[in-house]
């Protein structure tokens, strides 16, 4: 953490950059995607994002790492996580944080393919130490093969209801169609599969579904996600390009099922992906996404 605190304080000439943004957050160098790992811990705001640190491309992802105890100003730490291990040999992708026995975990999915390009789903843990280190579990990864679905597995969302944990999934069928997944965990080392919980052929909106987050908003459960769609505007379908999308109703932990409205757009700008989301513990819900301009 004090070598980290370090690089952090050394004047760099990205800081004099007079378009540099003051509010947003914006990657040293490299380029940006999703924000991972937003949790709350010890009054400390933990936010982490998908980054590639040697090209403004998308490559092998690292988990760049900030914190704040206002949500405005943030302190750039250590990456929390970075492609070190063979349960993320080929970027370390999207996910979320939770605080379990007071340290903050993350769930992650490693990005590892087969030699021959297959994806190779990874859903991994890792702990954050009390001097900064991100400890990736052993057991990794922590979510068995799941029969059904494509290589394009990712982006856990975790999160405690009823005495356990559950996790939202992005999935996508063996026909091609964008789903979300539900599991269901006693410890966040051992996961099953509880259900779909919407998407799938119910729902054949876009190829993929990415980054779900699920969040308790006036008594409703709302469902956010990001769907992969090739399907641009005059193609006969509605255009989902870097955006994400909501439906708000309730889901059924026990049948795995979420009911709700129809979705909509989460915002109307040219793009805002892959949000997610905090409850916090002054009772305002906190939403992140990423935008390109
Ligand atoms: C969404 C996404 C995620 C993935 C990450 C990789 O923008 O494609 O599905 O985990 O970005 O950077």
């Amino acid at each position: 953490a004090s070598a980290a605190a370090a690089v952090a304080r050394r004047p760099r000439s990205v800081d004099a950059d007079p378009w540099r943004q003051t509010f947003h957050i914006q990657p040293p160098v490299g380029l940006l995607n999703d924000p991972n790992g937003l949790v709350e811990h010890g009054g400390t705001y933990h936010l982490c994002y998908q980054w590639h640190p040697f090209e403004p491309a998308h490559g092998l992802k690292f988990w760049a790492h900030l914190t704040s105890t206002d949500l405005v100003n943030w302190v750039e730490q250590a990456p929390a996580l970075v492609p070190s291990s063979p349960q993320d040999m080929h970027g370390c992708y999207s996910g979320s944080g939770i605080v379990h026995d007071g340290a903050v975990r993350f769930l992650y999915t490693g990005n590892v393919f087969s030699p021959d390009g297959q994806r190779l789903p990874h859903q991994n843990l890792a702990t954050l130490e009390r001097d900064g280190r991100v400890v990736k579990h052993p057991a990794n990864p922590v979510v068995p093969p799941l029969d059904g679905y494509t290589g394009d597995i990712r982006d856990p969302k975790v999160w405690a209801q009823d005495g356990w944990y559950w996790m939202v999934l992005g999935a996508q069928t063996l026909d091609g169609v964008g789903t979300v997944l539900l599991l269901q965990s006693a410890d966040l080392v051992s996961w099953q599969l509880r259900g779909e919980a919407a998407g799938g052929a119910a729902d054949p909106r876009g190829y993929m579904w990415e980054c779900p987050d699920l969040v308790r908003l006036d008594g409703r459960d709302v469902l956010v996600v990001s769907p992969l769609s090739d399907r641009g505007e005059g193609a006969g379908g509605p255009r989902y390009v870097d955006e994400s999308v909501y439906s708000a109703g309730s889901l059924d932990l026990a049948t795995a099922r979420f009911t709700g409205a129809g979705f909509q757009r989460v915002d109307a700008g040219p793009d805002f992906y892959a949000p997610q989301t905090l409850a916090d513990s002054s009772g305002r819900t906190i939403m992140v996404a990423w935008a390109s301009w």
